[in-house]
């Protein structure tokens, strides 16, 4: 696999990321107006659960976050007590799209569900983004549903 960019990283989010962060995350949908504090709540629940909330980020050369991506890991009784990887949250800045920051992220997540010893992540993505998926490794299967309440 080819690297990142020069001077460009892949590392968890931290708590200072707060709103870089959630810049990243509005180039894929509604985020709302999340103060400082509500952002740090949120972070330290998922912090007191990191083995199954994994939040990593793709920093720029000058330590911006441009790229933000999460992995919820689901513990199941089938599969023989089998753990299944979910893909969420994915997004790279407008200005930096196409330099395959999308992919490493998907690719690190990928690790890391294969390390928690995942059978399979899934995801769901809009019609518009499944070529990229495929790009990744990922093939159609199934039907989104949603209820939205
Ligand atoms: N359709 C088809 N192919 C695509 C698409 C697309 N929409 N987007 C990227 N690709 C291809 C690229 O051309 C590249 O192909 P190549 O290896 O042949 O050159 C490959 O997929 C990898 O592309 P990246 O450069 O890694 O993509 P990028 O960094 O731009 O990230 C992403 C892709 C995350 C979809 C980005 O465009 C984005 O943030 N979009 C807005 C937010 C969004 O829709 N996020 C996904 C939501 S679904 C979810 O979170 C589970």
């Amino acid at each position: 696999a080819s690297s990142l960019p020069d001077g460009y990283s892949i590392r968890p989010a931290c708590k200072s990321d707060y709103s870089q962060f959630l810049d990243v995350l509005r180039v894929l949908t509604t985020v709302g107006d999340i103060s400082e504090a509500d952002w740090a709540e949120r972070y330290d629940w998922m912090a007191a659960r990191k083995d199954e909330y994994f939040i990593i980020c793709i920093t720029d050369d000058k330590e911006k976050v441009v790229g933000v991506g999460s992995l919820i890991i689901e513990k199941k009784f089938l599969r023989n007590l089998g753990i299944v990887g979910h893909i969420e949250d994915i997004a790279v800045s407008k200005d930096q799209q196409g330099k395959k920051l999308g992919l490493k992220i998907i690719h690190a997540l990928d690790h890391i569900a294969e390390k928690v010893g995942c059978y399979k992540a899934i995801l769901d993505c809009s019609e518009k983004n499944q070529g990229f998926y495929e790009k990744c490794g990922y093939k159609h299967a199934g039907v989104q549903m949603a209820h939205y309440y």
